[in-house]
Formats: structure tokens, sequence, C-alpha cells
């Protein structure tokens, strides 16, 4: 088994030292845990003490492991349109045909018809939860007109979960809305609220009773950055002002879905899945590009967190509103991959948010993965400390790699659950961790060259390969310890 990260990695001839000045601030207020881990060297003595004789045993570190908390969420996550295939009604269909990315999704890992024995491997991989993604598209395919079909198979997909011991976690939107509605204006439109609501409304009427764990939500920001700033995904704008009508109007749908899922449902876990990003600043001698770190974050981090839980809408020198609303978030989803380095480009908003600088002439720098992002695992338990403040249950929602090569998916996935396992030493209230992803999946406009899953999949045969990496994370999570 090839497991051990090298310290240094070399790449085109030159040797680069991983990192790196967040991590040594870091690791001296972790102390529980050493900062860099060794798969094969277990943590020191030293975590919290065994619980009452008879309870679970508690989390910490025993001996030579570290264990996790009694009833911690271990699986994988999917969205419907990455894996199903054939969502044909929603705009990121009309996208694809129209060629604004490279491949197309088609029948995408086919998992609309397969779901039951992509469970079944979940199960012998020894998941106990698994996300998955309910396609508006399907349920609702005119306005108004709500497929009994749809409904009927996304309860099925639940039972078929609960039949297989594992924990729904539902996410109600993850990038995609039906045709008709991205028509009207999307989210853009006065009327995508109301029409979110009905949607929420109608499916927790239906499968309220069958999930507990709720995320209105994907990645809202991200979602805002990549469709109406960089113009890469559906509607494919470049406006700011748009952005930030639409960052209100997300906000707006999930508090009042969270209020809608609470209607039907009052013992619910709510929240939106949240991605974040490490950043660094390119040159960390320039005030500008320290600035600008700042305001990303602020901006893409924290921003939308901070409207959700404490019902302000705050950009620092660009808006402030009180909304009518806070705390609509029961436990926070997080998804984490990476780190950007950012610079400066200029003193309005655009310039404030700067841009991102290669990677290629930088002296601290992890490993890159196959699509070219740095793999940096201490930024995930950098935000698990800093969410850690607003002291809700965090869930790790999605953190993976796209690796052809299965060894750095293993060392990978070793590495971020270790910075789990460090935060969790240090006493944020981690509840779960689901891995990015179940299956090889349509990666946007990334196309299928990406490899996330745990489970390989053929798109030429359908046929499924449970990778190495998989069993390993199959091992930590039957003993719940690393
Ligand atoms: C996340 C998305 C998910 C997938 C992974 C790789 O940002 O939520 O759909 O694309 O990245």
């Amino acid at each position: 088994m090839r497991q051990a990260v090298p310290a240094c990695v070399r790449r085109r001839g030159t040797v680069r030292r991983r990192h790196l000045p967040i991590a040594s601030t870091e690791s001296r207020r972790l102390s529980s845990l050493p900062a860099t881990p060794s798969p094969d060297a277990p943590p020191p003595p030293g975590g919290r003490a065994a619980g009452a004789p008879g309870a679970p045993p508690a989390y910490g570190v025993h001996g030579a492991n570290f264990r996790f908390p009694h009833g911690f969420l271990w699986g994988a996550s999917t969205s419907a349109h990455q894996v199903e295939g054939g969502n044909e009604l929603n705009d990121w269909w009309d996208w694809e045909q129209a060629g604004r990315v490279p491949e197309k999704s088609g029948d995408a890992a086919d998992h609309y018809r397969r779901y039951r024995d992509d469970f079944d491997l979940a199960q012998a991989l020894e998941h106990n939860a698994h996300r998955f993604s309910i396609e508006w598209s399907r349920i609702e395919p005119e306005p108004g007109r709500w497929s009994d079909e749809a409904m009927a198979h996304y309860r099925d997909v639940l039972e078929a979960l609960h039949e297989r011991g594992m924990e729904p976690v539902v996410t109600l939107y993850h990038y995609t809305m039906p045709r008709w509605m991205a028509a009207r204006g999307g989210w853009e439109s006065p009327e995508m609220e109301g029409a979110f609501a009905r949607y929420v409304d109608r499916v927790l009427g239906e499968l309220g009773p069958l999930a507990r764990w709720w995320i209105t939500l994907n990645e809202p920001v991200v979602q805002v950055f990549k469709g109406w700033v960089i113009g890469q995904w559906p509607p494919g704008k470049t406006d700011w002002n748009a952005a930030l009508k639409v960052l209100r109007n997300l906000v707006r749908a999930h508090a009042r879905a969270y209020a809608i899922i609470h209607r039907h449902r009052p013992d619910a876990r709510v929240s939106i899945a949240k991605h974040v990003l490490a950043l660094s600043a390119c040159d960390p001698k320039s005030w500008g590009d320290r600035m600008s770190v700042r305001a990303r974050s602020w901006l893409f981090n924290h921003l939308f967190v901070n409207a959700l839980h404490r019902g302000v809408l705050h950009l620092p020198g660009v808006f402030w509103e009180r909304l009518p609303f806070g705390r609509t978030l029961d436990f926070l989803g997080l998804n984490y991959y990476t780190r950007d380095f950012v610079h400066n480009t200029g003193l309005d908003l655009p310039g404030w948010m700067g841009g991102t600088c290669s990677l290629d002439n930088r002296q601290y720098v992890g490993k890159l993965n196959d699509l070219g992002w740095e793999v940096y695992p201490e930024g995930l338990a950098q935000y698990l400390r800093e969410f850690g403040r607003i002291r809700l249950p965090i869930l790790i929602t999605e953190n993976g790699v796209p690796a052809r090569e299965d060894d750095d998916r293993w060392v990978f996935l070793f590495m971020h659950l270790w910075q789990v396992a460090r935060a969790i030493a240090d006493g944020v209230d981690v509840v779960g961790y689901l891995h990015w992803s179940l299956l090889d999946n349509y990666e946007w406009a990334d196309g299928y060259r990406a490899r996330f899953g745990l489970v390989e999949v053929d798109f030429a045969t359908q046929l499924r390969r449970i990778r190495p990496s998989a069993w390993k994370y199959a091992h930590i999570i039957r003993r719940n310890e690393l």
C-alpha cells in the first residue's frame, strides 16, 4: 500500500515545499493533533477521556488511533444532473446542447435506473449516510404540473437508502432548474422565490417523513460566480448588478424554504451546502493582494452564511442590509476542495474581489490534482475551526479529488480526514463526512475527464468497479477510527 505523502512535492523540475503560512498558525492553535500526518504514523496520545462504563466510546485519541464521535455520518455525495442521466428538461441540458461546454451529460452514470445497485455498493463500503439531489425539472416538468412518476422514483430512492441503513441527506437544488423557470428569468426573476417555495412544499409534503436532513441550495455563491460573474455556467452573464440581485434572491429562497421544511417536519435539520475556498495572497507583501484575499473571503466564504445565521447581508463598503429573518440554519453543510491565490486588480468591487494567479512559480504549493487545483488539506481544519465558532453542528457535505491515479485519492482522503480529526480534537462539532463522490460523474464544464468517484464508472458500458481507496475508506468507517 503506497501511502506516504511527501513533505516536498516535485513539479516541473523544482522542489516545492508544501506550505504554509496558514497551517503554521493553525497548528499552533490546533494543538491536539499534529498538522502534518503520515498515513502510517498514528497520532500521539493526548485526546479526550473515554466515556462512562457502558457508554459508547468517547471520541478522541485512543492509544494509536483517533476515534470519531459515536453516530458519525460516513458516506458520499452525488447530484442529480451529474449522475442520473437524461435530465433533458433543465437549463443545464440546454446549455450543453447549445455547445457552451465541451461535453454533454447524456446518460451520465445512468444512476436514475441503477440507484439500487449503486446503493448496494455504498452499503458494501460501510456507508451509513448518503447525499443526493432531487431534480426539480423531473418533479415539475411544466409549471404547476407535478410528475407522480418522478415523485414515486425519489420515494423509492429514499426507501432504498433506509433499507440499506443509510441516512439520507437530500439536496433540493443542486445547480439545475426547470427549463420553463429559466425561460422566465430564473434566479433573477421575482417569480423564482415563489416557484421554489411551491416545489419545496410539494416535495416535503410527499417525502418529508422519509428524510430528516435537508439541503436547500448547493453552493449558492459558486452558482452566482459561475453564472453571473464569469459567465461559464447558465445563464452565462458577466453582470455584477445581476449577480448581487441573484444573491439576495437565493438568500430569500433559502429562508422561505427553511420555514416550509420545518412546517412539514419540525425535527428537520436544514442547511445549505456552503463551498469554502482557502485563499492566500499572490504576493504576501502586497497590501492590495492581502485586502483582496479578505474581500474575496468575505464574499465567497462568509457573506451567505452570515446572512442566514445572523440575518444581515453585508459586503463591506458595498452594501449592508438587515433581513427579516435570521437563524435559518440548523447545521452547516460545508464543501471543501482547494485553495486559490488572489491578487488585487483595482479599487472597485470587481477589483477588490481580484483575480487568481497561476500556481506555476509559487514557492509553497501542494500537489495539483487532475484539474490543476492545489491539494491543501490544512484549509479544511482552518474552516472547520472558523465556522465552528458559530456553534452549529457541521456536516462535511462534499470533499474529494479528481484523480485518475487512485493512490492520490487515498492520500487526499486520509490527509483531509486527518484535518477533520484535528478539528474535532479541538472541540469543533463535526457530525459527518460525505466524500465527493460515490460515482464518477459529469463534472459540469469539465465533462467526464475529472474522475471523482470512489466507484469507477465505465461510461461506455456503465460497468462499475470499486476503487481501492473506497475499501480503505470503508475500513476507516467500520472502525470509526483513523
Ligand atoms: C462542487 C459541486 C459538485 C461537484 C464538485 C466537484 O463544487 O457542488 O457538484 O461539481 O464540486
